[in-house]
């Protein structure tokens, strides 16, 4: 018999417990034990009509029980849950945890510790919610050298971008939607300005190349500014319009950013609809793969957490994710990045657009205003040539790369 905890018991805690006992002999079977949830942590304000005869609500019992583990860490943010995933891991117990913002900023630090003490600190429901990809890239992926990553990773703002674009909704009419339903975080800033996908694609990095990726130093910019008229200038273009984690692994570190993206119909993540997620890797050897699914939720991220479990389960004494090296992974300057752009003006200003850009194709439908795509133009050339037009009364109204 093995003892867990489950440090919070909100959307993933409760979904944790609650697959945890419906399936239990499922879990039992392929974990090889049976596993029981000693422990719930709760704060001391919990509702007493709400309180379970296994909630605790002081940390320390679970710390000092040798019976417990494995401590699953589902409270979110950085603090308690910094401190209490460190401590576990000091006193020899293993951890799992679908804490994006406690890895893309402890990460390295929580794993050596893991390391050292043989313990496991696993992290696997951190990105894609319910959808198994640090683990194929951890373990299947492993003879691969990954050139780069793109992901659909926030499951509402891809909630909200699908419900502006079909059902010609406002920003604010979606966000209220998406939080309604539950999909977005207590503060949805961090994933509508983009925060959440960058932590992520920081952890996908990091992942990829075994250095750590600073999720600081990638560039990021979110949905807020996406307006209805966007949504119908990405129509008249055959595309959609997603928030894209984007990034190329090189010898001397990778270009990263996150981003509004106009993505083509053809393209595998046009498809991608509502609060789902996917990451397309590209694979030296492989070549192409996509990982599709659920990224938010409450019973997709438990799934995720208890596969995690069932693997700390099966390699008790064995730490089985390699830390980070010491070496952080260079973020580079995006400016030498070629990706085709879209650009649009204010005014019908053909004869400007082609004074500064070569290879342009103008988009009828744009109304009055001179809209084009540049083909391929480093983009530093391309911001400079922008700041150049600004000075010839144009403005630039909108500024998206295409895939
Ligand atoms: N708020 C996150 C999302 C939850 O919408 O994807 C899962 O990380």
């Amino acid at each position: 018999m093995v003892n867990i905890a489950v440090l919070g018991n909100g959307t993933v805690g409760s979904g944790v417990v609650e697959v945890m006992s419906n399936y239990v002999s499922n879990i039992s079977e392929k974990a090889g034990e049976k596993i029981k949830v000693k422990y719930i942590l709760e704060r001391p304000d919990y509702p007493e009509a709400l309180k379970k005869e296994n909630m605790v609500f002081d940390f320390n019992t679970i710390l000092e029980d040798d019976e417990v583990e494995i401590v699953v860490e589902v409270i979110g943010g950085l603090s308690p849950a910094y401190e209490f995933v460190k401590k576990s891991l000091q006193k020899g117990k293993s951890v799992v945890t679908s804490n994006k913002a406690l890895v893309a900023e402890y990460g390295k630090e929580l794993m050596d510790i893991a390391a050292d003490k043989n313990v496991n600190f696993l992290i696997g429901a951190s990105v894609g919610g319910g959808i198994p990809v640090l683990r194929p890239m951890n373990v299947s992926l492993t003879a691969d050298i990954i050139k780069g990553i793109d992901g659909i990773l926030n499951g509402t703002t891809n909630f909200i971008l699908t419900q502006m674009y079909e059902n010609d909704m406002s920003f604010e009419e979606a966000l209220k939607l998406a939080q309604n339903n539950g999909y977005a975080e207590l503060n949805p800033e961090a994933d509508v300005e983009g925060h959440d996908t960058t932590r992520k694609i920081a952890i996908l990095l990091s992942l990829a190349t075994g250095k750590r990726a600073d999720y600081k130093k990638i560039s990021c910019e979110g949905i807020t500014k996406i307006t209805k008229e966007h949504m119908e200038k990405a129509k008249a273009l055959n595309c959609d319009i997603k928030l894209l984690a984007f990034s190329r692994v090189c010898d001397d570190g990778a270009y990263a950013f996150v981003s509004p993206v106009l993505v083509s119909k053809e393209h595998p993540l046009n498809n991608v609809r509502d609060v789902f997620n996917a990451v397309l890797i590209h694979g030296e050897i492989t070549g192409d793969v996509m990982f599709y699914g659920q990224g938010a939720g409450k019973l997709p991220t438990a799934s995720a957490v208890i596969a995690d479990i069932i693997d700390c389960v099966k390699n008790k004494g064995r730490a089985i994710l390699k830390p980070w090296a010491d070496e952080e992974l260079k973020i580079k300057d995006n400016g030498d990045l070629i990706l085709k752009e879209f650009i649009a003006f204010d005014k019908d200003a053909k004869d400007i657009a082609e004074k500064y850009f070569k290879n342009i194709e103008f988009i009828s439908g744009a109304g009055e205003n001179t809209a084009f795509i540049i083909e391929s133009m480093a983009r530093k050339d391309i911001d400079s040539a922008l700041s150049s037009i600004l000075s010839e009364n144009v403005k630039i109204t909108e500024r998206l790369p295409l895939i």
